[in-house]
């Protein structure tokens, strides 16, 4: 006899009620071991409680460990933070794990897809770190970190090894961004070492995309920054089906949320027509994680019999009803092999990974700074004084591309300017201070200074496109 593990339930918005029911309604046949306990979240928990995500839905995931979610509505407009974003956040949830296998009776260009993207989940241009610097220049701060990329990367392999899997692919684009990606390459590099089992290589972005669209079964499992994550995942969901049948899962150290890729489908939502499909995968990906795979293997196995059988919802070209299309799957559910193989806990199969120690900075030398102004004579280069104090001006660049020392090349130009000020050695911060007070003196703005450093002679900066 399974002991019975609590789940936290959010049904959520549009389709997500329809959905989720259809899910209830399987486990309820197949017997699964679990309870859910209802929590509430979205764009109706908003208007109904005057908050997208209470806190009693936090901690009634922090308490269970796992949740299943339907999707949730984001209005387009101010004040209202994604429901997805916070609690990826708020509960550390680190890896996105999306699943893109050919299902049996769906009609694609292929046919034998079977590939795991592993998305970094926190980081990236997710950090929500944007300013407005001038009316007409607007900077998101893209943010890689050593911890986040290890912590993506040893889960992807630990994941792969657990899964029989043999190979992981990192996707970067370290050949344009040379620290951020290269840190996210550099990590996945030293954490493949720990695993001499698995092959571990890596591929530029675009490419991957050309070539999982011209030969998608020679992937595997493949790891990327969020925001690349973000696209690729959508590439791979189209390469079997399309949103109705993509899955996915939240993961953290310690609890997971596990939900469809797709939104709340409003347009169609109420009718009846929605696809559980893509959840249903996602809430057995749920059960695979909470060690319950022989219930999620007959699941499973009562889906692909279902959609075998041409019982179809109409975005994959079917007449079938939500409903219609859940009865179908509980009618061809055999249970009789079904048997609890975890330990009890809701939390059986999290893979422990740990974050590397942080490395200090003790080495480093400040050795300049690049101030950025506002300049709206988009036709000369800034009056800018050459030398303040140790700091000689050395580069004046306009979106990332040098216009000073002369000549200016033919671009446009925009009102917002990096200046590059460095010293023939190593600095004090005051002399970055005196070079902002004779800006000040001077009448010109600046809104953002980045000081320069240098580790051994190897500077911690980009160059300037001709610098
Ligand atoms: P969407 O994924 O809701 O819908 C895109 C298209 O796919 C629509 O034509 C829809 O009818 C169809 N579709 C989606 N899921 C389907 C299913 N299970 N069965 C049949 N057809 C399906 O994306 P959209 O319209 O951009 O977003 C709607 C809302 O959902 C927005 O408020 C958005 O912020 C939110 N959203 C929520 C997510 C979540 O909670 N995980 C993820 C993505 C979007």
């Amino acid at each position: 006899m399974s002991a019975v593990r609590r789940v936290t339930l959010i049904r959520g918005d549009g389709i997500g009620p329809e959905i989720t029911e259809a899910v209830v309604r399987i486990f309820e046949a197949a017997r699964v071991p679990i309870e859910w306990e209802e929590a509430y979240a979205g764009l109706a928990c908003y208007q109904e409680h005057g908050t997208p995500l209470p806190q009693a839905t936090i901690d009634s995931i922090l308490r269970n460990g796992v949740a299943l979610k339907g999707p949730t509505t984001t209005p387009v407009g101010e004040g209202f933070k994604s429901v997805n974003v916070t609690i990826r956040k708020a509960l550390d949830l680190f890896a996105n794990v999306r699943p893109a296998k050919s299902l049996p009776g769906i009609v694609t260009r292929y046919g034998n897809v079977d590939l795991i993207v592993v998305r970094e989940n926190i980081e990236d241009t997710y950090g929500g770190i944007e300013h407005v610097q001038t009316p007409d220049v607007v900077q998101t701060l893209r943010i890689i970190t050593r911890q986040g990329s290890a912590l993506v990367h040893r889960y992807a392999f630990e994941m792969a090894r657990r899964l029989g899997r043999r190979r992981v692919t990192c996707v970067h684009k370290a050949n344009i961004h040379k620290y951020a990606d290269g840190l996210f390459l550099e990590s996945f590099r030293e954490v493949a070492r720990d695993y001499p089992d698995i092959v571990a290589d890596d591929i530029i972005v675009d490419n991957a995309c050309m070539q999982l669209v011209v030969r998608p079964e020679t992937f595997d499992v493949l790891v990327l920054p969020n925001l690349f994550g973000d696209i690729v995942s959508d590439l791979c969901a189209g390469l079997v089906g399309g949103l109705g049948v993509a899955p996915g899962g939240n993961i953290g150290r310690y609890h997971a949320v596990f939900e469809a890729v797709h939104g709340s489908a409003p347009d169609i939502a109420g009718k009846g027509v929605a696809n559980p499909t893509a959840l249903l995968l996602s809430a057995l990906q749920m059960l695979d994680h909470m060690g319950l795979s022989s219930y999620a293997r007959c699941i499973e196995q009562a889906l692909h019999a279902t959609l075998k059988a041409g019982v179809l919802t109409r975005d994959l070209g079917g007449s079938a009803t939500t409903r219609a299309f859940t009865d179908a799957i509980i009618a061809r559910l055999d249970t009789s092999h079904c048997a609890d193989s975890s330990d009890g806990s809701s939390r059986a199969s999290v893979i422990l990974v740990e974050p590397p120690p942080p490395q200090p900075s003790q080495q480093w030398q400040c050795i300049g700074a690049d101030v950025f102004v506002e300049w709206n004579d988009t036709t000369t280069v800034p009056a800018m004084p050459e030398q303040v104090g140790p700091l000689t001006l050395t580069m004046i660049s306009n979106r990332g591309t040098k216009i000073y020392p002369p000549p200016i090349p033919p671009i446009t130009m925009v009102n917002w300017y990096r200046c590059r000020y460095i010293a023939s050695g190593p600095i004090e911060n005051s002399a970055v201070v005196a070079l902002l007070e004779e800006l000040i003196r001077r009448s010109i703005r600046w809104m953002h200074v980045e000081l320069l450093a240098e580790c051994n002679g190897t500077p911690m900066f980009s160059k300037a496109q001709g610098e």
